[in-house]
């Protein structure tokens, strides 16, 4: 396929507020880059889109996909090259969109890992031997955040960016293929993310471009149904009763991560760092974007500031922007820290006027200290533009006691207000992309 030439647009950041961190009302995006369609040149029975996602505190889904329908959902693997050592057996699943039949995917947990160690696997018995290296069971941690990745070219230097030092875990708030109802974008996406995917694990969630929903009738595919069968993320071992929404713990539990599609009902007992990823941010100062995860705020936000969530990480709008740590709209100092990452690289940013392409670190340093810093693409480098230190709340004295409510948020189905009604209003608004152009974005707290 030829791939698309997309148009170029400029934008120059303005900054509003009082305090600017970084220098980025000088900062003139380079052109959007183009479309990279990755396909398969292996033979039909060659495992492709290799990814890897978290089951667990050491264990590992590995998910692949093959045009041959007789692969087998089989993945080997041991601690030297080529020496498989042990083998573990999965499911396999597929699914139709219309006229599109998707290859055979599957799924295999393998199992228990060493933490922090390296792994040589195999999928399906034959193909390419892949390397992975598990994340760490203790602080430190090193977790990698970009969002709105798509498959450009500025897609492809954001995640050598993020591939130039190391990390333990990439987390993305939504917005994967931009296939947008063409499933072959999927496996071209699934192919593009395969260098990096299959070394280490990717936790996503989902964004409206996931949505992908036809008209409700029978037989007719539902919405999200291609993310939820090749993105399977761990849902069920999370307590989940949607793949749209999860949890999970890192580093032992010193890190606790909540993935919020519509609604996430979670629990946490111990005082681990907070950190939540949702598409649509809550605070942001796009124009264009104004108000969409507003009915989402408003049913949610107390329950993520009275489980004193550390930082919220957004995606959708095509910028970066960080808040300091505010609650209800007004600066508190136990409410969390949002921050928009919607920067990978993806080409929707073109109806939005993106202010830059990157990624951030947040560098979970022990139960008190976590050092954020996001990485602007620079033509072949990446720069630090923003860069702070973060104290744990639960290690703030002030923010715990008797007089705000603690940390417990309990697991009930009682508490859990299904938010896919609006969810589903949101991607009938949002698709196709709306054309506003960005009035104000800026950097800063
Ligand atoms: C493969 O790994 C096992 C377990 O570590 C080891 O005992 C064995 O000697 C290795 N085999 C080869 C051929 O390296
Ligand atoms: C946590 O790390 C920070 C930054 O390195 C350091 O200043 C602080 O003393 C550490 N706290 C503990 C409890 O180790
Ligand atoms: C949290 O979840 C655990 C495991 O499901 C449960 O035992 C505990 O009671 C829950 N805590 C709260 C506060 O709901």
């Amino acid at each position: 396929m030829e791939p698309n030439r997309i148009s170029t647009r400029f934008v120059v950041l303005l900054v509003v507020g009082t305090l600017i961190v970084s220098t980025a009302a000088e900062y003139v995006r380079p052109p959007p880059g183009r479309v990279i369609l990755t396909e398969h040149d292996k033979p039909a029975s060659h495992p492709q889109q290799v990814h890897l996602s978290v089951v667990g505190a050491n264990h590992m889904r590995v998910s692949w996909i093959t045009d041959a329908k007789h692969g087998h959902s089989v993945v080997e693997y041991g601690r030297a090259s080529g020496n498989y050592t042990t083998s573990a057996t999965g499911e396999h699943t597929s699914y139709r969109y219309y006229l599109y039949s998707s290859g055979k995917i599957h799924h295999v947990t393998i199992g228990p890992l060493d933490p922090d160690a390296v792994y040589y696997y195999r999928c399906g018995m034959v193909g390419d031997e892949f390397t992975l290296k598990t994340p760490p069971a203790a602080l430190p941690i090193e977790l990698a955040l970009t969002g709105d990745l798509g498959q450009t070219e500025w897609t492809a230097s954001t995640l050598a960016h993020v591939s130039k030092t190391d990390y333990d875990m990439l987390l993305v708030p939504g917005d994967l293929a931009y296939a947008d109802t063409q499933q072959p974008l999927w496996d071209t996406f699934g192919r593009f993310v395969q260098e990096h995917a299959s070394r280490r694990p990717w936790m996503v969630t989902e964004g409206n471009h996931e949505v992908e929903a036809g008209m409700a009738l029978p037989g007719l595919p539902g919405p999200f149904v291609a993310y939820t069968t090749r993105w399977r993320m761990p849902h069920e071992e999370s307590g989940s009763t949607s793949a749209l929404y999860y949890s999970f713990d890192a580093a032992g539990g010193a890190v606790h991560v909540v993935m919020l599609g519509s609604y996430a009902a979670f629990n946490s007992t111990s005082d681990p760092w907070l950190v939540v990823l949702l598409h649509a941010p809550w605070y942001n100062t796009n124009a264009a974007h104004a108000g969409e995860g507003e009915a989402m705020r408003k049913a949610m936000e107390r329950l993520l500031y009275e489980a004193r969530v550390d930082v919220v990480f957004s995606g959708h709008v095509h910028a970066y922007e960080r808040f300091a740590r505010i609650y209800d709209n007004e600066a508190n100092p136990c409410g969390p820290v949002h921050i928009t990452i919607g920067d990978g690289g993806n080409r929707e940013g073109l109806a939005f006027e993106e202010a830059s392409f990157g990624h951030g670190r947040l560098s979970v340093v022990n139960a008190t200290a976590a050092r954020w810093a996001w990485h602007r693409n620079d033509d072949a480098d990446s720069t630090v533009r923003d860069e702070l230190w973060l104290e744990s709340l639960a290690a703030n004295g002030a923010c715990s006691g008797d007089d705000v409510p603690g940390r417990q948020i309990p697991t009930t189905a009682a508490n859990a207000v299904d938010y896919s009604a609006t969810a589903a209003a949101f991607s009938s608004r949002l698709l196709p992309n709306r054309l506003e152009p960005l009035q104000n974005g800026w950097v800063g707290e």
